[in-house]
C-alpha cells in the first residue's frame, strides 16, 4: 500500500514536471517568436523607407531621411509608438494600400513589398500601444 502511494506520487510529480517544462518551452517560444517578429517587422519598416516620415520611439526607430528626396519626406507624419491604440491590423492594411482614407486623406505612400512582409509589418504595428511622448 505504502509503495503504491509513493509510486503515484512519483508519477504525479513526473507528469507535473513534464507539463511544466512543456509550458515553459511554449511560453519562451512565444516570447522569442514575438521578438523575432518585431525585429523582422522593424527591418521591413526601415527597408520600405517608412522612417523617412515616421519614427517609432517605443521600438527605437528614429526618423531617418537618408538620401530621400524632399518630396518623399513629411515632417508632420506621426510617431507610430501608439498606432495600435487607435487602429487594428485590418484597417492599417487597407490604409497602407490606399483603400481607406484617414481624416479625409489617403496615406501618402502605398506599401509595395511582398504579402508576407505586409503581414509581418502590419501585425506588428497593430501591437504598438504606447502613447507617444
Ligand atoms: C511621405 C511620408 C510618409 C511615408 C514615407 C510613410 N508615411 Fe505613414 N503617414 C504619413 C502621414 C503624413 C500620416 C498621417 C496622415 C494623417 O494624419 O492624416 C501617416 C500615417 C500613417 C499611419 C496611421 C497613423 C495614425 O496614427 O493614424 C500608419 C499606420 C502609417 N502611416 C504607416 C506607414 C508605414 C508602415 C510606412 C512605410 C511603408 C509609411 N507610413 C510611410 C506619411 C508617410
Amino acid at each position: 500500500m505504502k509503495r503504491d502511494t509513493t509510486s503515484i506520487a512519483v508519477v504525479c510529480f513526473g507528469v507535473t514536471a513534464v507539463a511544466g517544462l512543456m509550458l515553459a518551452g511554449l511560453f519562451s517560444t512565444g516570447v522569442s517568436l514575438a521578438q523575432d517578429n518585431a525585429a523582422a517587422a522593424s527591418a521591413i519598416f526601415m527597408d520600405h523607407e517608412c522612417q523617412g516620415c515616421h519614427s517609432i520611439q517605443v521600438a527605437k526607430v528614429e526618423l531617418d531621411v537618408g538620401d530621400l528626396e524632399p518630396d518623399e519626406i513629411d515632417e508632420d507624419a506621426p510617431d507610430l509608438s501608439g498606432v495600435g491604440l487607435e487602429h487594428e491590423q485590418d484597417w492599417i492594411k487597407l490604409y497602407l494600400k490606399k483603400k481607406v482614407k484617414y481624416e479625409g486623406e489617403k496615406h501618402e505612400k502605398k506599401f509595395r513589398g511582398t504579402d508576407e512582409e505586409f503581414e509581418t509589418l502590419t501585425s506588428w504595428l497593430s501591437t504598438l500601444k504606447t502613447e507617444p511622448k
